[in-house]
């Protein structure tokens, strides 16, 4: 099927865990939406209950960011870009940084070309806590000194400055959107890179101990995925632009915290395994959100422990899945 060229916004990264949540929301909304994916870590699975409760709104196109021609195609007559594809992995952009530079710095640039080029209305672009780096100064500000320790935080913060200069230079409204740990259904837990929540979550719900890098003393400023998706929604309607805003609780949570509350949730008491720390990794992270609160009306809705048992469900549910197939 095809959009009639009318308004309908861009989900880049959109079969990706929060693209795809972020896609329905906006479709749930009214919106059309275009999803374009290059799926590297994103999944068709992840696309089911869009194509399901709304086949006819939503596009979507097999499609890497850095092929510019394409893109400028693809962006004209779009409304809101969300781009949300990344590599997303610190570990990897360790490993691999040509390779992270690549999607994360040039794919992000050509996006801001396209978008300029077309017209769009706004940028929204999915930047990460992972700027600030490992400074012991909490909570984490938008006015501090960005301290990038991973290749990965690196790309995020040259986006972060492209996307500012395009506002700036050519007049393209954008807003850089900085998430802290964002959690929630399906999240990917097999990944090598996952994240700690569906880790623990998969491997708790098999009866297997979480395994914890380092001693598990690490905090995040977890946030539930809904209230990003509510975040990159106001910041498409605000007029705030050339800037970037904390997307976080505002509160700090240890990893060996998410681990009991998890064992709390499923009423079990398993002892964590605990492992040598990973690379790259930033050792306290906590977020000020009253930027984002002034300035596009950002209150984040969900506590840690609700969001923890909305993605223990989902996990469940999950399970069963297959085993209901085979009835
Ligand atoms: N999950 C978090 O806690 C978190 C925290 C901070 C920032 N972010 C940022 O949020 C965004 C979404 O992250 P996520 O957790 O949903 O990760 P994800 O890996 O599930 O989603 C990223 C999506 O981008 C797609 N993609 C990757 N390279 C691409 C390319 N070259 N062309 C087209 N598509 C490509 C992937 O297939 C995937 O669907 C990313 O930009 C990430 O850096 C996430």
């Amino acid at each position: 099927m095809s959009i009639v060229a009318t308004e309908f916004d861009v989900v880049t990264g959109g079969a990706g865990f929060i693209g795809s949540h972020l896609s329905l929301a906006l479709l749930r909304r009214g919106r059309k939406v275009r999803i374009l994916d290059n799926f590297s870590t994103g999944t068709r699975e992840n696309l089911e209950q869009i194509k399901k409760e709304h086949p006819d709104q939503c596009e979507v196109y097999e499609q890497d960011i850095r092929e510019l021609s394409e893109l400028k195609k693809l962006f004209q007559n779009a409304g809101t870009i969300y781009h949300q594809a990344a590599i997303t992995s610190v570990q990897k952009s360790v490993e691999d940084p040509l390779g992270c530079n690549s999607v994360n710095v040039e794919g992000t640039l050509k996006v801001l070309v396209a978008a300029k080029d077309a017209g769009v209305q706004k940028v929204v672009f999915a930047s990460s806590t992972a700027v600030y780096g490992d400074s012991e100064r909490l909570p984490k500000r938008e006015e501090m000194k960005p301290e990038p320790i991973s290749p990965y935080a690196v790309t995020k913060y040259v986006g972060e400055l492209y996307c500012k200069i395009f506002s700036d230079i050519h007049r393209l409204p954008t807003l850089a959107l900085r998430y802290f740990n964002v959690f929630g259904p399906k999240q990917d837990p097999k990944s090598e890179y996952a994240a700690v929540v569906p880790r623990f979550i998969s491997r708790t719900l098999a009866g297997e101990s979480p395994i914890i890098y380092g001693d598990g003393e690490q905090s995040r400023d977890f946030i539930f995925v809904q209230d990003v998706v509510a975040a990159n929604l106001l910041a498409a309607a605000s007029d705030v632009q050339g800037t970037h805003l904390n997307v976080a609780c505002g509160q700090a949570f240890t990893v060996n915290e998410v681990a009991r509350i998890i064992n709390e949730i499923l009423d079990l008491d398993l002892e964590p395994i605990y492992e040598s720390a990973r690379l790259g990794e930033v050792r306290r992270s906590q977020a000020d959100i009253s930027q984002a609160s002034k300035l596009i009306a950002f209150k984040p809705k969900c506590s840690l422990r609700n969001g923890l048992s909305q993605t223990v469900e989902w996990f469940q549910k999950k399970n069963e899945e297959p085993r209901k197939g085979s009835l």
